[in-house]
């Protein structure tokens, strides 16, 4: 069988990494092989990007926007050797980031061009979108890092600014006509609650 790509994106202490162990242990139990990924990636873009992120360079929202795209078209030749192997690929963050981090009301088109518009960047067959107040993520962010330095989205004004695109996005894209699969999560209820949720639109998108 051919692979499928489940994108997992949202909001910064959302919980999407722990719900991709839980979801990669589930599919692995299930007998699927799974590949787990993420934007930005280690590559020469990603590298860069991190270190902008970290505040060690400086960088405009246009620039970083395509670094992203340039990490994502480099991200996709991995991708497409994965698929064709036959694996599920869990991946943390896509394009849907670039969106709703780096896109104004100016530069959304030009943005949501570029990636939706490149033959080299694939469609997700499902991406789910977590959501979950600021407040709560901030607390899981500051509990994750133990003491670390943040990263520049990593505040209480652009995690609400950045919530309110996700929102926006969904919308212009459910609307688009596109061949998206979009399932937003509610991610403030209990680890097994939003699990179940997860679970429902990946054994869909799966047949099991
Ligand atoms: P994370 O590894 O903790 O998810 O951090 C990645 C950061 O990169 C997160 O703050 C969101 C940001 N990001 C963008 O700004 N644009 C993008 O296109 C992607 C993929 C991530």
């Amino acid at each position: 069988m051919t692979g499928k790509f489940i994108v997992f994106d949202g909001l910064d202490g959302t919980g999407k990494t722990t719900f991709i162990k839980m979801l990669s242990e589930y599919l692995e139990s299930k007998g699927f092989k799974v590949s787990v990924t993420a934007e930005p990636t280690k590559g020469p873009s990603g590298v860069l990007i991190r270190e902008i992120l970290g505040g060690a360079k400086k960088a405009s929202q246009e620039e970083l926007a395509a670094l992203f795209l340039a990490d994502r078209i480099a991200h996709n030749s991995e991708l497409d050797e994965l698929i064709n192997e036959g694996n599920i690929i869990l991946c943390d963050r896509y394009y849907y980031s670039s969106f709703a981090y780096q896109a104004d009301s100016d530069t959304m088109g030009w943005i949501m061009d570029m990636n939706l518009n490149c033959p080299k960047i694939r469609v997700p067959d499902l991406a789910l979108l977590f959501d979950s107040p600021p407040e709560l993520c901030l607390e899981r962010i500051n509990k994750g890092r133990m003491g670390q330095p943040l990263e520049i989205f990593e505040n209480l004004k652009s995690l609400n600014a950045i919530r309110e695109k996700f929102a926006l996005i969904e919308k212009i894209l459910n609307e688009s006509g596109r061949n998206e699969n979009i399932v937003r999560i509610d991610s403030a209820p209990k680890l097994e609650v939003v699990f179940e949720e997860i679970l429902k639109a990946v054994n869909s998108l799966l047949g099991i």
